[in-house]
């Protein structure tokens, strides 16, 4: 069973959040209640990848914490002869990743590797997922990891990248923060949980606007993106490389 998030709940000295044992034990529920729209998102994944896995061809989970992506479009998708790659550079996640996507899908053609995303090799890919992780990396290396998966990937393959959003208009960002707030404190989350680990996150994940995103797929060579799915202040975009 998963265990409840109260890492934050005492007063305490804020240290940089990491993807630690803790933290991976509590993860399910910390993302359930505190990213708006996260069980959508995972569960709309599985739809889309039905749309674009291409039979013989690898699928990406980059930053795939405990492997749930990845269930969803192994679930969901009827493609032969996948090859599911997840990525992430936290052994406490990647330890328990493994444990589970060998249960849940023991038929599955499944790698789990624990490395840095900026540093794997990207091919034969008919779909690679960057679900809540590119917000991770320093923002300068965004672009040369958006590049990789272009490059990695099957004409009519595509990225979807979710990330948490911030938004140019000042009063609108004000008005997502609070909303987002809101739904953490609708999901258990006291005022002190919330602004500790906030505090324990701001140096560590740097959300960039979806205006910005959708600038950098651009520049990563994709033609054809668009904001597929929206919950507040997180979003998801799809981005297809063309055929030719
Ligand atoms: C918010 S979680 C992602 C959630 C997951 N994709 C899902 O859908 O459940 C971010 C994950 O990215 C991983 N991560 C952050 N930076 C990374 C990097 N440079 N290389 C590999 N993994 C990274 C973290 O360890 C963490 O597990």
């Amino acid at each position: 069973m998963t265990e409840k998030d109260i890492l934050f709940n005492n007063p305490q000295q804020v240290v940089d959040f990491a993807f630690d044992d803790a933290v991976a034990d509590v993860f399910p529920d910390m993302i359930r209640r505190s990213v708006p729209g996260y069980e959508t998102v995972i569960s709309l994944l599985g739809v889309l990848a039905e749309q674009y896995a291409q039979p013989n061809t690898k699928v990406y989970d980059l930053g795939c914490s405990l492997g749930v992506a990845t269930l969803s479009m192994h679930r969901q998708t009827r493609t032969l002869g996948l090859k599911h790659i997840c990525v992430d550079n936290s052994e406490a996640m990647v330890k328990r990743c493994t444990s589970r996507l060998k249960r849940h899908m023991p038929d599955a053609d499944l790698t789990v590797l624990c490395d840095n995303i900026e540093d794997i090799e990207i091919n034969n890919a008919s779909l690679v997922v960057v679900n809540f992780t590119l917000q991770f990396l320093a923002p300068e290396s965004r672009l040369s990891l958006l590049k990789n998966i272009y490059n990695g990937l099957l004409p009519n393959g595509a990225l979807v990248l979710s990330e948490k959003l911030i938004f140019e208009d000042d009063a609108e960002n004000q008005s997502q923060i609070k909303w987002h707030h809101a739904f953490k404190s609708a999901n258990g989350y006291s005022d002190l949980e919330i602004s500790q680990k906030r505090v324990a996150i701001e140096n560590v994940m740097i959300p960039d606007s979806v205006e910005t995103h959708q600038l950098r797929v651009q520049q990563a060579g994709f033609k054809e993106s668009y904001q597929w799915f929206q919950a507040f202040n997180f979003a998801s975009l799809i981005a297809i490389k063309s055929s030719t």
